[in-house]
């Protein structure tokens, strides 16, 4: 059975104490078993967090990783520094990532590398812009950001492996995607990992979905059978939304 997954990506947004306000009304609501939840906060705040929910089911994970071990790269962050907080998975590839901080299919292989080089747990984000899915390229962009950013890494380890699709014109638009066209583009994701990969990984991998999922919408999206959860923005910056769409799978 795949895992069932909900994550927020609170991205810069909160103060810290807004952060730990929000973590722990998230925190003192009863989580269930069936889901796995987890939260990316601002990375100032991952510390904090990943010490606050010791011993409680809730994962803090990273919005972003550097590619390089250390060294000469001011303002960012390694995976060793990810692990010596106890911080085990990084969203990865994010579409703002893309858009503002130039990263490409091409960069985003040398951050696989290593993350899965150190064991750390990938969220991999993709996703076609509007004017890809007005002019019906929708798939083709899809394909070769799973093939050239992902698939190209060698000997993948896809426990350590999440993907999250995110169609750009549907993040913070409040126009989600609908449930048939996330389900068609869900499906045809899983039927790229078992071209490449066979069909037990392609059985096995979680396949969240993400852009402006809410309460109200959540229900009819995660029914659909290839979509195993969701990648949520705007929603898990109140604790009641979020706890409403972890409720909803
Ligand atoms: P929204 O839920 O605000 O559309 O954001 C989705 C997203 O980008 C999550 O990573």
């Amino acid at each position: 059975m795949r895992q069932k997954i909900v994550a927020g990506n609170w991205k810069m947004n909160k103060d810290v104490h807004e952060s730990m306000e929000l973590l722990r009304a998230i925190q003192s609501a009863p989580i269930p078993e069936a889901v796995r939840v987890m939260i990316a906060p601002p990375t100032l705040f991952l510390d904090r967090m990943a010490e606050a929910t010791q011993g409680h089911p809730l994962q803090v994970v990273s919005q972003n990783m550097n590619a390089a071990a250390s060294g000469a790269f001011t303002g960012e962050i390694s995976a060793e520094m990810l692990k010596s907080i106890s911080i085990q998975a990084t969203l990865l590839g994010h579409s703002e990532r893309r858009a503002y901080y130039n990263e490409t299919n091409e960069s985003l292989t040398k951050k696989v590398k290593t993350a899965q080089e150190n064991g750390i747990e990938i969220i991999f984000c993709f996703g076609e812009e509007l004017a890809d899915r007005k002019s019906n390229k929708h798939f083709e962009v899809v394909a070769e950001q799973l093939e050239t950013g992902l698939f190209s890494t060698e000997a993948l380890d896809w426990k350590n492996i999440i993907l999250a699709y995110e169609p750009v014109w549907a993040i913070g638009t409040g126009e989600t995607a609908s449930p048939q066209q996330a389900q068609e583009m869900h499906a045809f994701i899983r039927s790229q990992i078992q071209k490449r990969f066979g069909g037990a990984i392609a059985e096995a991998t979680s396949i969240l979905y993400g852009g402006s999922v809410k309460p109200s919408n959540a229900v009819e999206l995660f029914s659909q059978a290839d979509v195993d959860g969701g990648l949520i923005g705007g929603a898990s910056l109140q604790a009641e939304d979020f706890l409403a769409i972890v409720n909803a799978i």
